[in-house]
């Protein structure tokens, strides 16, 4: 029986990277960075996907940044909000189903308990509407595709929020992260792993949520990677993680909903246990870092 021929757009990004390794696991994959496939350019695009002829196409490419999308609004449009679309219908052309990444930054923040698949997007910036315009495109492609959303993603491959707390941490520099935001962080193995559960024709598409279980703060989050750290002997120095107000960082010019935690229903009833919760999977990649000898020698 021959492999099953999956390929990853956007896949030299934190998450991209993360599946272009797990998927080589039983897989042919191919994995295309902006070189191989400019999303700015969408019909060249999806014409590259139609001659590659996937059994399933991961897309990861996008503008992920929130405040580079409100400056760089037509580029994210294009990127975020047209060429899914297309990638999708590309994907129909040749049999294959699209596995398209979203965000949590679709739903207005409003909420006091995690949103569901089926809760109403309204996103407060141009990322968040680029990112739904491109989920609506999937969906309308064809019925076998995916739309599956993540939020505060982590992982081996890129620094992100907790990396860079863990780094001040290790210098003895204050930490201050802001505790007026919930979320659920999202691990890029565990997303890796549980994506495998969409790849059988059988698996419905539609929308599914993605993120480790919980909802925290990034104060939390980086209060849990310097726990973590310090219990496997890591020389962090700051203890505290001090709590800032999002209204105290001045940098941000996207609006960020407040509250974008995500239940993940319907992926946790196809792999057929619960995601894990995310403190353990930040625990996880705090002994993964260290085994990397990212720490330093012992
Ligand atoms: N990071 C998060 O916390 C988070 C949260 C929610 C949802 N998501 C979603 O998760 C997905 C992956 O994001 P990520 O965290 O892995 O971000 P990332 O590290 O920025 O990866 C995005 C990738 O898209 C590529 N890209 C940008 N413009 C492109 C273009 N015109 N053509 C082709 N590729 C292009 C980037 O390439 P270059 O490296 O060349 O720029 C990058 O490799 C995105 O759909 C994002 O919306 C992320």
């Amino acid at each position: 029986m021959s492999l099953p021929h999956i390929l990853i757009l956007g896949a030299r990004g934190r998450l991209g990277s993360a599946l272009a390794c797990d998927c080589a696991r039983g897989a042919r994959v191919t994995a295309w960075g902006r070189t191989e496939a400019d999303l700015a350019d969408p019909e060249a695009a999806a014409g590259a996907v139609r001659r590659a002829r996937p059994d399933i196409v991961i897309n990861c490419a996008a503008i992920a940044d929130a405040d580079v999308c409100e400056t760089e609004r037509d580029l994210a449009e294009t990127v975020n909000g047209l060429a899914p679309a297309l990638l999708a219908r590309a994907a129909s052309d040749v049999g294959a189903r699209m596995i398209h990444i979203s965000t949590d930054y679709v739903f207005p923040g409003s909420a006091t308990a995690p949103y569901a698949e089926d809760a109403t997007p309204a996103p407060l910036s141009w990322y968040g509407r680029t990112k739904r315009e491109g989920e609506v495109g999937v969906l309308a492609a064809g019925e076998g595709h995916a739309v599956v959303r993540v939020s505060w993603v982590f992982g081996p491959d890129k620094d992100c929020f907790v990396d860079k707390a863990l780094q001040l941490s290790l210098r003895g520099e204050p930490v201050r992260a802001v505790a007026d935001k919930f979320g659920s962080p999202t691990y890029a193995l565990d997303v890796a792993a549980a994506l495998r559960a969409l790849f059988p024709a059988s698996a419905p598409g539609g929308v599914y949520h993605l993120c480790n279980r919980g909802v925290c703060t990034w104060r939390d989050w980086a209060q849990q990677a310097i726990d973590s750290a310090a219990t496997l002997g890591i020389p962090v120095k700051t203890r505290e993680v001090e709590p800032l107000k999002l209204s105290d960082i001045p940098v941000m010019i996207a609006a960020r909903p407040i509250y974008s935690a995500m239940s993940c229903a319907r992926i946790e009833a196809l792999l057929g246990e619960p995601l894990r919760e995310w403190p353990r999977a930040v625990d996880a990649y705090i002994r993964l870092l260290r085994d990397a000898g990212r720490f330093g020698a012992g």
